[in-house]
């Protein structure tokens, strides 16, 4: 294999592959016997398991007492798991300190908003500014490396467990006098933070560093920059202690790979992992399907924004339940064929890991209920059964292992900070959400048959020729630029209600709404006009808005009126419009009309965007078409988003299950197949740039 700079260090280490598509869980040894081990090993082996995540909650085992050291359960399991032929990504075991820490050290547990400190007994009740913890986990990152620095098993660190998934939010002392710090190096001057803030609203002028707070619970209404500065620094601050422990290990062993495992999905908490990209060498992601009628689709979105994460390259699949979870309020198990087609729609959207949470089902503690790959049934299982089905079909997918996501040429853009200021208090309804309204055009999209990319917003989007802003909120004056620069250079931008509306502070564009956006659009809004709980209101095309409508006061001369209000106040105003820019528009949807009604404006554009027309291999919609290359062949992923048998025409040659008979492949229900197409048979060459296009 050929390296050069750009390729990435887990590549060039050949650890992690190419070669094989990964296939474990997150395995927990300490909690079980040494006769549990071997029969974990054998049926490991029959699973097809390659790797683990191994330590992830070792800390009190590792170090029973300050500084003294047990590693010698580790070395055994890590010694039986390559005698096996199973390699492990090692947890630096920082996310739940033990009891003896916290006893000598209680300043290191995080408060909550109102104060409430967050007490051992659970896990990650520790401050990630907390200068005390930070010593003690960088002392075991050290030790752990130090030891299985030359350890044939270890292929991958795994830096703690899903950073800030407990303890992002930290309100105490510590994180008030980091917060101060954070604040100085991002304005320099008190006054050009009040400026930020608007802080001579309420009289909450600041007169020196020392008086500022992080937003702990208040009377009401707290200050929105405020929040919105909080909200960065605290992803910023968990961001730190990554680097801290990345550090130490690039320092012992810098050829081992380092991972840690996001929530991409994070209904838990908020944190920019864009940002957090570069301090990882290869993007791993954790993703639990939400069970009911979204679910698959709402799978498909974060694993597609994982995928564009990762800059197309492969990632890992760190963590998915093998059945059901235990922290919903009804936990129903998979059904038939769920485990296989989650686990491939994530190799679609280019995952070369498929790992779980976790081996085998915990006998005590919080998470006895949550299925393993190994249920309390044990292996005569039906969730067994599938594992090992499971494991056989990702061997056979072997030769998609390090291709790349194809792009497609529609983006959804996404925006963390849009999603943190939807949720705020203090706006015109709380009946909006912005994960919501970006999925309802991802499944219009699916539903139309027509690929799309699921954007982060700040990576480039001028390859695209349809750019979809969904409640694009945050636009601060280079990203209005970016996406002026989507019409003018004749491609069409979709832009929908309450986008554009404030700049990097949570300060709002004056002259009318959509703000930033008012220009390219061609539009402008003088009110919001919120809807009460169970109120909806027509439009002419016969879609319906829900929670949201909005008075469009002016348009420009080159705007069409796509659609109109049909009753209410606003009975005979513009709700959808587009504006002509050269060969390329501008569309603004100015109501929440959901994924039926987003699917008529698509329709509509689709009249002269090629780029709306559905694939064939989508089955009108029934099926999802995903796409890896690797240069020399695509692999095209068919998922059944249905209930039912699908049949598809195919023009290339299935890997593994399920047969295809004269150019067609059978999906049952939940199915998905994988068709490789050479670059040949679809008539598809290299442009002059080298970029592969379909003829
Ligand atoms: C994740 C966590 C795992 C396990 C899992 C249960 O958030 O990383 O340790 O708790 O959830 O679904």
């Amino acid at each position: 294999m050929t390296t050069d700079a750009t390729t990435p260090r887990w590549v060039k280490s050949g650890s992690l592959g190419p070669g094989r598509l990964r296939y474990g869980a997150d395995y927990n040894p300490e909690q079980w016997s040494r006769d549990v081990w071997r029969e974990d090993m054998l049926l490991m082996r029959e699973a097809g398991v390659n790797i683990v995540s191994l330590g992830i909650f070792s800390w009190a085992h590792l170090e029973p007492r300050p500084g003294e050291w047990d590693f010698a359960w580790l070395d055994e399991i890590m010694d039986l798991l390559h005698e096996n032929g199973i390699d492990v990504d090692l947890a630096t075991a920082t996310a739940s300190p033990p009891p003896w820490l916290t006893t000598l050290h209680p300043e290191v547990l995080p408060q909550t908003i109102d104060g409430t400190t967050l007490w051992p007994g659970s896990r990650q009740h520790w401050r990630p500014t907390s200068p005390v913890f930070r010593e003690y986990a960088l002392r075991l990152v050290r030790a752990l490396a130090e030891r299985y620095a030359g350890h044939p098993a270890l292929v991958a660190w795994h830096i703690s467990n899903e950073l800030g998934c407990h303890n992002l939010y930290d309100f105490s002392d510590d994180a008030a006098r980091a917060f101060r710090g954070w604040l100085r190096s991002r304005y320099g001057t008190i006054d050009a933070l009040n400026d930020a803030w608007g802080t001579a609203f309420w009289s909450q002028r600041y007169g020196t560093w020392d008086e500022i707070l992080p937003p702990r619970s208040a009377p009401t209404q707290r200050n929105p920059g405020q929040q919105l500065d909080f909200e960065r620094f605290s992803s910023d601050a968990v961001r730190d202690h990554l680097r801290a422990e990345a550090a130490v290990l690039a320092e012992v062993t810098p050829d081992v790979p380092r991972t840690t495992n996001f929530m991409v999905a994070q209904n838990v908490s908020d944190i920019d992992y864009v940002s957090w990209v570069p301090d990882v060498d290869f993007v791993s992601n954790d993703q639990y399907l939400r069970p009911g009628p979204l679910g698959r689709d709402d799978l498909s979105f974060w694993a597609n924004l994982t995928g564009n994460m990762a800059g197309g390259l492969p990632w890992f699949l760190m963590e998915h339940a093998p059945s059901a979870v235990n922290w919903r309020e009804a936990n129903p198990p998979k059904r038939a064929g769920e485990l296989a087609r989650d686990a491939l729609t994530h190799v679609g959207h280019g995952a070369d890991a498929v790992c779980y949470f976790q081996w085998r089902q915990s006998r005590a503690g919080g998470e006895r209920y949550h299925s393993g790959m190994v249920p309390h049934a044990g292996p005569a299982s039906r969730v067994f059964r599938d594992v090992a089905a499971l494991g056989s079909r990702l061997r056979e997918l072997a030769p998609v292992t390090g291709s790349h996501r194809e792009k497609a040429r529609v983006a959804i853009l996404f925006d963390y900070e849009s999603w943190w200021v939807s949720k705020r208090d203090s706006h015109p309804t709380d009946a909006i959400a912005y994960d919501a309204e970006a999925l309802a055009w991802y499944r219009a999209l699916l539903d139309l048959g027509v690929r799309a990319d699921v954007v982060p917003v700040g990576s480039p989007f001028d390859e695209y020729d349809v750019v979809i802003a969904p409640l694009l909120h945050v636009v601060p004056d280079a990203l209005r630029r970016r996406l002026e620069a989507v019409a003018a250079d004749g491609r069409h931008l979709v832009v929908t209600y309450f986008s554009g509306i404030v700049d990097e502070h949570d300060r709002v564009w004056l002259g009318g709404y959509p703000g930033a956006l008012r220009d390219v659009l061609g539009v402008t809004v003088e009110e919001f006009a919120p809807l009460l709980p169970g109120e909806h209101i027509a439009l002419a095309s016969g879609a319906t808005a829900d929670a949201w409508t909005e008075r469009i006061s002016r348009v420009a001369a080159d705007v069409d009126v796509l659609d109109t209000y049909a009753e209410g106040d606003l009975a005979g105003e513009p709700a959808v419009t587009r504006r002509r820019i050269g060969a390329g528009s501008a569309t603004y949807v100015s109501a929440d009309i959901g994924r039926d009604g987003v699917r008529g404006v698509l329709e509509t554009l689709a009249r002269d965007v090629d780029a709306l027309h559905g694939d064939d291999h989508a089955a009108g919609g029934r099926v999802e078409v995903i796409v890896r290359e690797n240069g020399d062949a695509r692999f095209v992923f068919l998922a059944n988003r249905t209930e039912e048998v699908v049949e598809v025409a195919i023009d290339g040659r299935p890997v593994g299950a399920p047969t295809a008979e004269a150019g067609t492949v059978r999906l049952d229900p939940r199915g998905v197949a994988v068709v490789e197409t050479r670059w040949d048979a679809v008539a598809v060459r290299r442009d002059a740039e080298g970029v592969l296009v379909a003829d």
